[in-house]
């Protein structure tokens, strides 16, 4: 079955699949999310990614039915039931429902809800490899570190919806969010790198952005490369000078950039840089997941 879904430890198909409309999740965005992808039907860096699904759920005090691992066994068992060649998954938690409730104290909520989304892995258009993807810097900021710090991966998208949209209007395929204080942060679902003389500068986590798995395994295998890599501040002008840009996520692995709010960035081909990166990042792939690994 292509799409499954795990309902707190119970498989549904798609149609299915039913939540209470008291759930926090559905009525707050009280949730946390994890997305991975799977290679050679292998999740790629889950253990990373539970981690940060508990960072992000203890921000916010909330338990994990089951803990970690009771989620990662059910992870493997949803996968194995779906059989699909590769999956993206969608891992959430949410705070639960108390039925009848509307209220948004915490302290009123239920017991949580754990959903995993088992879905084909549908790959992005080879295009966005081959000619690199438009980027549209918007003017909607990114939340700041002290009101709901983007270091927490909520199921609360908002802020990142309108950023998108306002990108989408401008022909781009992702936005760059900006913080208050006009730096660089992340886009709405990846973070984002430059290159400039051959060393590679990515948006600090001080500026207020995801510490995104993709982005860590990039500072690893560019070391092992031999890359000078910086975090840094960012600024607009720092983007539009680049050499190279490029995003990264766990779907999109390394994508290059070719023009950031209408302008080309380098010669407007995906730098070799970039294409290094993409390289070894499957490679890494390979690696960690490919057969015999
Ligand atoms: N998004 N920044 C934001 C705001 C994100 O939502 C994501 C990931 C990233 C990249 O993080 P990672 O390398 O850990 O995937 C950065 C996932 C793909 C999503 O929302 O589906």
């Amino acid at each position: 079955m292509p799409v499954l879904v795990n309902i707190n430890g119970e498989l549904f198909p798609p149609e299915e699949a039913r939540v209470s409309v008291f759930d926090r999740g559905f009525l707050f965005g009280d949730g946390v999310y994890e997305t991975v992808r799977t290679y050679f039907g292998r999740p790629f860096l889950l253990d990373r990614h539970l981690a940060r699904l508990g960072r992000s759920a203890s921000r916010l005090w909330m338990p994990i039915p089951g803990g970690l691992d009771g989620l990662e066994r059910e992870i493997l068992r949803s996968l194995a039931a779906a059989g699909n060649v590769d999956s993206c998954l969608r891992i959430m938690v949410t705070r639960g429902a108390r039925p009848g409730f509307v209220n948004l104290d915490a302290e009123t909520a239920g017991d949580g809800l754990v959903v995993i989304i088992v879905r084909p892995f549908e790959a992005f258009d080879p295009a966005c490899y081959e000619n690199g993807v438009d980027v549209a810097l918007v003017g909607v900021t990114r939340m700041g570190k002290r009101s709901l710090d983007p270091k927490i991966k909520s199921g609360n998208y908002l802020n990142n919806i309108i950023a998108l949209h306002e990108a989408r209007r401008q022909g781009a395929f992702e936005c760059l969010m900006p913080n208050q204080e006009g730096c660089v942060t992340e886009g709405s679902t990846s973070n984002v790198f430059l290159v400039k003389k051959g060393v590679l500068r990515t948006p600090s986590l001080d500026c207020g952005l995801l510490d995104g798995i993709t982005r860590s395994f990039i500072f690893e295998i560019a070391a092992e490369a031999g890359y000078r890599v910086e975090e840094d501040k960012i600024l607009p002008a720092d983007v539009f000078g680049a050499d190279e840009v490029f995003l990264t996520s766990s779907l999109k692995e390394v994508m290059p950039v070719r023009s950031v709010s209408g302008q080309k960035v380098g010669d407007g081909r995906p730098g070799a840089v970039t294409q290094d990166l993409l390289r070894r990042y499957r490679e890494g792939v390979h690696r960690l997941v490919g057969p015999g690994a």
